[in-house]
């Protein structure tokens, strides 16, 4: 059995608390969070707390607040022996310190509080400073994950960015087919089985491979037609990815 105390009760938090609670083998002994108000629909699960100096040993604290909190709350562990980790893919490990038994937890997916998720096919990148505490951390993780990495501060990093693009930046451009949509009084819901293909297609195809359209074929006249039907901001980004594509697949300019 495994102990754990899981600190914060945002996105990731909550769908930490509501899985692990499932897991048989992992006994949740209490939940922390500065806003005791907000732990209140999990009592059923653990006794809640917003008092750090009542906090309980465990054999891992998962801290997941926000980012420039999270040196914060670690403070307040200094005196335990378990892991302490962080669910951060941006904040190394070095956050934690000076706790001693440190590591991250971090799971590579877009958590919001009320949208389910499947975890099992999460991956977690997981970093320990002990060997055997990275152990736990991979048993703790594989109750609720196929897919476990080992990955150190610097790699998550890069991870990290990488994940900007495929995620926030893509979303952006889903807001944007919206918005172009919205203008000319079309449902954006069209073009939802176009976005779910697209990322289906790169499981088998490499991104670069995957790349069809106007851009990749230099198909002037049609880029010229875009544009004519786009606002200032939207001509822009569309000019900047258009001649992003056509250098990838090595068009002349
Ligand atoms: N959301 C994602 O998709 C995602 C994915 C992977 C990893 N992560 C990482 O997981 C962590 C949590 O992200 P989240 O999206 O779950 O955050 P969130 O929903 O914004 O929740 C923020 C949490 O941080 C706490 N907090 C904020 N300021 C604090 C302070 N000054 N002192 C103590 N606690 C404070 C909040 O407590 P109150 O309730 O009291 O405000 C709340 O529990 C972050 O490290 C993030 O990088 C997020």
């Amino acid at each position: 059995m495994i102990k754990i105390v899981i600190l914060g009760a945002g996105n990731v938090a909550s769908h930490l608390i509501q899985k692990f609670h499932k897991i048989a083998e992992v006994q949740i002994i209490q939940l922390y969070n500065r806003t005791i108000e907000k732990l209140e629909e999990f009592n059923h699960v653990a006794p809640i707390t917003n008092n750090s100096e009542e906090i309980l040993d465990a054999d891992v604290y998962i801290i997941s607040v926000s980012d420039d909190f999270i040196e914060e709350v670690a403070q307040n562990l200094i005196s335990k022996k378990g892991i302490v980790v962080h669910t951060s893919g941006s904040a190394s490990i070095k956050r934690l310190l000076p706790n001693e038994n440190i590591g991250v937890f971090y799971p590579l997916q877009t958590f919001s509080k009320n949208k389910e998720i499947d975890f099992s096919r999460i991956p977690f990148c997981l970093e320990a400073k002990e060997t055997s505490s990275y152990q736990v951390l991979e048993k703790l993780a594989n109750y609720i994950t196929d897919s476990v990495y080992p990955i150190d501060s610097e790699q998550r990093k890069i991870l990290h960015v990488a994940a900007v693009f495929v995620n926030n930046f893509t979303n952006y451009i889903y807001q944007m087919g919206s918005e172009i949509c919205e203008t000319y009084d079309i449902p954006f819901e069209i073009l939802i089985p176009l976005i779910q293909e697209t990322s289906n297609k790169i499981e088998s195809l490499h991104p670069k491979e995957a790349q069809t359209g106007p851009a990749k074929r230099n198909d002037k006249t049609t880029i010229a037609n875009h544009l004519k039907l786009l606002n200032e901001k939207q001509q822009h980004i569309y000019s900047l990815l258009t001649k992003a594509i056509q250098e990838s697949h090595g068009e002349k300019l």
